[in-house]
């Protein structure tokens, strides 16, 4: 059994107001081993966010089922950490005790929480900033806090939706060094989402590519290019023109849907 599991998985939006049904998710099963980091590259609307919620138990199945090390999801848990879009940090609390907060909910005193998020403050490379506001960071700044939270709660899984999108081209391309760093330093297990070839290219160990929407999976390709990767080495760029092909095919596909609808 791999520690991630996705089996079958079905998942129907209802819309109560036109009474309709929307089928989002299309029978996908992914599993996930230990250590990989895996991106999830679809079209938009394709349910690459809705799979990372169902694996944070932020969503339930329609059908099938989602197992982490074993065990069923019914829920959110601390053995998952979720790193969203945007960092959603207090803006009343410095750095640390952003970093810190699941410490806070626990109730642990300020000693020790400022103690408990220095680690993870340099590891993402704000040593300095700790008594920093939100609103006086970078987009890259607050962006390396949200991943700082998720990391201090040693989570089994780090699930990550586009978290690098809003980012400029250069801050996004150091934000992805160092989350490589990270994850080979903290030997994590991540899920990434990402509309981007490049990005999925630089980070994963695999990438699995979602069919447009209703979301399936359309193919799942190791990628075993040394690191650091080499974004313009031929063999990387053999295997972004696959990609690409790929998702032409499946842009082709979904307007041939919407006229075939309209
Ligand atoms: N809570 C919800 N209620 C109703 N429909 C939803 C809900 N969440 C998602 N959907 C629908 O499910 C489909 C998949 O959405 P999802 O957000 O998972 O796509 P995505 O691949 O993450 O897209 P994007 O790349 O734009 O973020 C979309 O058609 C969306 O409208
Ligand atoms: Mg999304």
């Amino acid at each position: 059994m791999s520690f991630i599991e996705l089996n079958n998985i079905v998942k129907i939006f209802k819309d109560p107001q036109r009474g309709t049904d929307m089928l989002a998710i299309d029978h996908v099963s992914l599993s996930v081993e230990k250590k990989q980091l895996v991106c999830l590259l679809g079209p938009s609307g394709c349910g690459k966010s809705t799979l990372l919620n169902m694996i944070a138990g932020f969503e339930k199945a329609t059908e099938g089922e989602v197992l982490v090390a074993g065990k069923p999801i019914l829920g959110p848990g601390a053995d998952r950490g979720m790193v969203f879009q945007q960092p959603n940090l207090m803006p009343w609390l410095p750095v640390w005790d952003n970093v810190a907060f699941a410490l806070k909910l626990q109730g642990m005193n300020k000693k020790n929480r400022r103690q408990a998020a220095q680690p993870f403050i340099d590891a993402v490379k704000l040593t300095g900033f700790e008594n920093h506001l939100p609103g006086e960071l970078s987009g890259g700044m607050a962006q390396r806090v949200g991943i700082a939270r998720a990391l201090l709660q040693n989570p089994a899984v780090i699930l990550m939706d586009e978290p690098f999108a809003a980012l400029d081209a250069q801050t996004k391309l150091d934000m992805q060094e160092e989350l490589v760093t990270i994850w080979q330093r903290y030997n994590s297990t991540i899920v990434f989402v990402t509309h981007s070839v490049d990005e999925a290219l630089i980070l994963g160990t695999q990438v699995v590519i979602m069919t447009h929407r209703p979301g399936r999976i359309r193919e799942r390709i190791v990628i075993d290019l040394e690191r650091p990767r080499d974004i313009t080495s031929n063999a990387f760029n053999h295997i972004k023109r696959h990609i690409l092909e790929l998702i032409r095919e499946e842009a082709q596909l979904a307007r041939q849907d919407q006229q075939v609808a309209a």
